[in-house]
């Protein structure tokens, strides 16, 4: 069967491949698959010889009051679309197959957590980290991967990887978007016509700030003066934040300097949005 719902037919098969000698490439999802996922799958299959995705709707990870029960699930489709980009088993656990009633072990990275993303959902990351683990003993794979869409995701785990001295590769993917800027997400499905739209901003306002520092610009407040500028004239976004960092540990900066990540999070009507862009600063 392609899609496995149980722990220890998945493990089996994963066995079988490694005792052949197989390298397995691993991309962990929450489903509703479009083309940011699949370009990770693609790149698992072109540096792996058996790849596995996860699709799992982890519900540690969601906050209260946030999305987690209307989260859309297409796992049939889901399944089409994770073959055709070169995968060789979907993993779809039910809850209680990842979360027994007796589980009782959380695995939390500590400081990078409570930046960005972390200091708006508070837990988040906890269940990130814990659900993430969990998939890597379960899959065992030579290399995972991650988008930089969620790029203090990307960062939080390769710490876990570093603290518990895990055995695989974390390998960064880059953001895909639409034509227009748009950062693809599964979560873009709940934007009407004028949401969608006006989520243009975030990656509009990304690009201008892209610009101000390839032409200059190094103070890291008037850039996110610029951003935050950008996005008050669009009337159905609501800033959570706009935050200027150094791209590897995340820390705040005044003066621009070696790689830097912008990252912002907007809410366009009810539905949050996340965008970021990594620029190298010579
Ligand atoms: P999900 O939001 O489904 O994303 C799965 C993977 O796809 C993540 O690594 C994410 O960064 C990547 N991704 C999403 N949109 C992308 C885009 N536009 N371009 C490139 N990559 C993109 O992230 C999660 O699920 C969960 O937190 C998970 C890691 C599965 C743990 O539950």
């Amino acid at each position: 069967m392609f899609i496995v719902e149980n722990i220890k037919e998945i493990r089996e098969v994963i066995k079988k491949e490694k005792k052949d000698g197989k390298t397995i490439g691993f991309v962990p999802t929450m489903g509703y698959l479009h083309e940011g996922h699949l370009s990770l799958i693609r790149k698992a299959k072109a540096e792996n010889d058996f790849v596995v995705v996860s699709v799992f709707v982890n519900p540690t990870q969601f906050g209260v009051g946030e999305d987690y029960e209307t989260y859309p699930r297409e796992i049939e489709k889901d399944s089409e679309l994770a073959k055709s980009a070169g995968a060789d088993r979907v993993f779809h656990p039910a809850v209680e197959e990842m979360y027994p009633a007796t589980y009782q072990t959380d695995v939390e990275v500590k400081k990078i957590t409570q930046k960005l993303c972390g200091s708006s959902r508070p837990g988040h990351f906890k269940g990130v980290t814990t659900v993430v683990c969990k998939l890597f003993h379960i899959v065992n794979p030579d290399r995972a991967y991650f988008g930089q869409k969620d790029a203090q995701q990307v960062t939080v785990i390769q710490q876990m990887v570093r603290d518990l001295h895990m055995d695989l590769e974390v390998i960064p993917c880059p953001i895909v978007r639409e034509t227009d800027g748009l950062a693809l997400s599964s979560r873009n499905t709940y934007l009407n016509e004028e949401e969608r739209k006006a989520g243009l901003i975030l990656s509009k306002s990304l690009f201008l700030a892209e610009d101000l520092i390839k032409n200059g610009e190094r103070d890291a407040m008037k850039i996110k003066n610029l951003i935050r500028e950008n996005i008050t004239k669009e009337p159905l976004a609501n800033i959570d934040y706009i935050e200027v960092v150094n791209a590897n540990n995340l820390a705040q900066l005044h003066e621009l300097q070696d790689e830097v990540l912008i990252a912002i999070a907007v809410k366009i009507g009810k539905t949050r949005l996340i965008d970021n862009i990594r620029i190298k600063v010579l």
